[in-house]
């Protein structure tokens, strides 16, 4: 009989380096989207698809097999959740899935994106659907192929649903979704009724690139993002990239004339990083070190943007030092700048959305995404699909396609199946704090104050720090005692918005 812990050893260091190579894949992608001149795209692209066939080949060697049955058969890592157990245990998890994939499939979906990507910024520069539409018709044609080679129970959405939160369901979240559009109609209606409407001309005014992004850092290191392990940069489309054990990226857009985007993109992508910073640096490139879900990922930036960020407490704490960073804010009342940042109001903009919007933009999504994969809608019918729905649910005409299905990355990444990870996000944040709240006292009273650390550190140990030894579902029981509900997320909106709209809600 072999060496138990010499075999978990090696399985240990192939791993690891498998996640390092990873991280320069990352590395690579952090470069495109930030700084990368325009006609790097077609030699960046060979690189990744080299890349990412190189980390295929390594990850599903016939060893890796060989190694995880012999310690799953000695039941080797002892109790079920020690970090060995656990890495045991998901390693099985991701080499099943990706055995099932040629290397050449792979290669070919990662070369795709980044021509898909050229051809979206173009397309949505142009606000020419044409331009993109050869490319979102192959990644379709690949995304359906991967969902094949994966294998399915009832739709092929939840093989791609997979990959982004593990175990979930297309159905389950079509059950969630639905209900939590039966609540959100009749708020978003009782709002539009309310006399009451914020000024967010206040929001319009000249605010400096400069002057939000030193005011932006100030926040983010506030709460928690680490800079010392972190930077902050410019990108068309924002986002957080967990690059190594010390090495975590966000990135932001400013708008001159806008205060909102940059503000509350900084405050949302900083909340990835700080989960990203405070995962067991011990177990870097194992599941043990790695975030669980996108959807308990997207409840830490949605936790930090919203439910503190967009609190009045908050703001109570913020609003002076913003007064001084931005004199187009002189003379505006606290109230006023609080109300204005918390309008309700139907947008074309999903990243732009309200809390109480969003997961409507998220369920249209949802909805033609898994159209598509079920063939029952074609990528030259998508914006026509798109635009019906939209005004279906918002009332809204959209003007064009910038505005409309051209305007999210993930399509053109390949990221099929990765959207409802958002109202995932938006729903667990909603119960995480109602918990964390339970657990620590009077949050507003420390926000006030402008003590973040004690909800830092809460998630940070309830969370953060238990790297993938849950599943999503199971962590959320682990953490607050129950089972995803929408309930945290509907009585949430209906007290803030409620008190801001001066409309009475049951709650
Ligand atoms: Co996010």
């Amino acid at each position: 009989m072999s060496d138990l812990s010499a075999t978990y050893k090696r399985l240990l260091e192939t791993q690891k380096r498998i996640a390092t190579l990873g991280s320069v894949e990352g590395t690579l992608e952090w470069d495109e989207r930030t700084y990368m001149p325009k006609e790097g795209a077609p030699h960046r692209a060979e690189q990744r698809a080299l890349l990412a066939g190189l980390r295929h080949e390594w990850s599903t060697a016939l060893e890796i097999g060989e190694m995880l049955t012999e310690l799953e058969q000695s039941e080797y890592g002892g109790h079920k959740l020690s970090p060995e157990a656990v890495n045991i245990r998901e390693w099985r998890h991701d080499y099943d899935r990706l055995v099932k994939l040629p290397k050449e499939l792979v290669e070919e979906l990662t070369r795709t994106a980044t021509h898909a990507q050229d051809a979206w910024i173009k397309a949505r520069a142009s606000r020419q659907f044409s331009l993109f539409r050869p490319w979102l018709e192959k990644t379709i044609t690949l995304k359906r192929r991967e969902a094949n080679y994966l294998g399915y129970d009832d739709e092929p959405y939840d093989a791609l649903l997979d990959a982004f939160e593990p175990g979930a369901k297309t159905r389950e979240i079509a059950v969630v979704l639905s209900q939590l559009r039966d609540h959100l109609v009749p708020i978003l209606k009782a709002i539009a009724g309310s006399s009451l409407k914020p000024d967010v001309s206040i929001l319009q005014r000249e605010f400096p690139p400069a002057a939000q992004e030193a005011f932006g850092r100030q926040v983010a290191a506030a709460i928690g993002y680490n800079f010392n392990c972190g930077r902050l940069d410019t990108t068309t489309h924002p986002f957080c990239s967990g690059l190594g054990p010390s090495d975590t990226r966000i990135t932001t857009r400013y708008d001159e004339h806008f205060l909102n985007p940059a503000l509350f993109g900084v405050i949302h992508e900083a909340g990835h990083g700080i989960y990203d910073q405070n995962l067991p640096r011990e177990h870097w490139g194992t599941p043990a070190g790695d975030p669980v879900s996108l959807g308990i990922h997207e409840s830490q930036s949605r936790l930090w943007e919203n439910m503190v960020g967009r609190s009045r407490a908050f703001w109570e704490h913020w609003y002076p030092q913003a007064q001084k960073a931005f004199p187009a804010l002189k003379g505006v009342k606290l109230d006023d700048f609080y109300f204005a940042v918390n309008e309700v109001k139907p947008s074309f903009i999903r990243v732009e959305a309200d809390e109480v919007t969003y997961n409507l933009h998220i369920l249209l999504r949802f909805e033609l995404e898994r159209a598509i994969l079920n063939g029952d809608l074609t990528a030259a019918d998508v914006p026509e699909a798109w635009n019906e729905k939209f005004h279906a649910y918002f009332g809204l005409k959209v003007p064009d396609d910038a505005t409309g299905c051209l305007q999210d990355i993930h399509w053109s990444s390949g990221y099929i199946g990765y959207f409802p990870t958002y109202s995932l996000g938006n729903l667990n944040a909603a119960q995480f704090f109602d918990q964390a709240r339970a657990d620590l006292g009077d949050l507003e009273e420390m926000f006030r104050r402008g003590e973040f650390q004690p909800l830092r550190k809460w998630l940070t140990d309830k969370i953060h720090s238990q790297g993938r030894r849950y599943h999503p579902e199971h962590l959320m029981e682990v953490v607050t005692g129950k089972p995803l509900e929408a309930t945290a997320m509907v009585n949430y909106l209906k007290r803030k918005f409620g008190k801001l709209y001066q409309v009475h809600f049951t709650v």
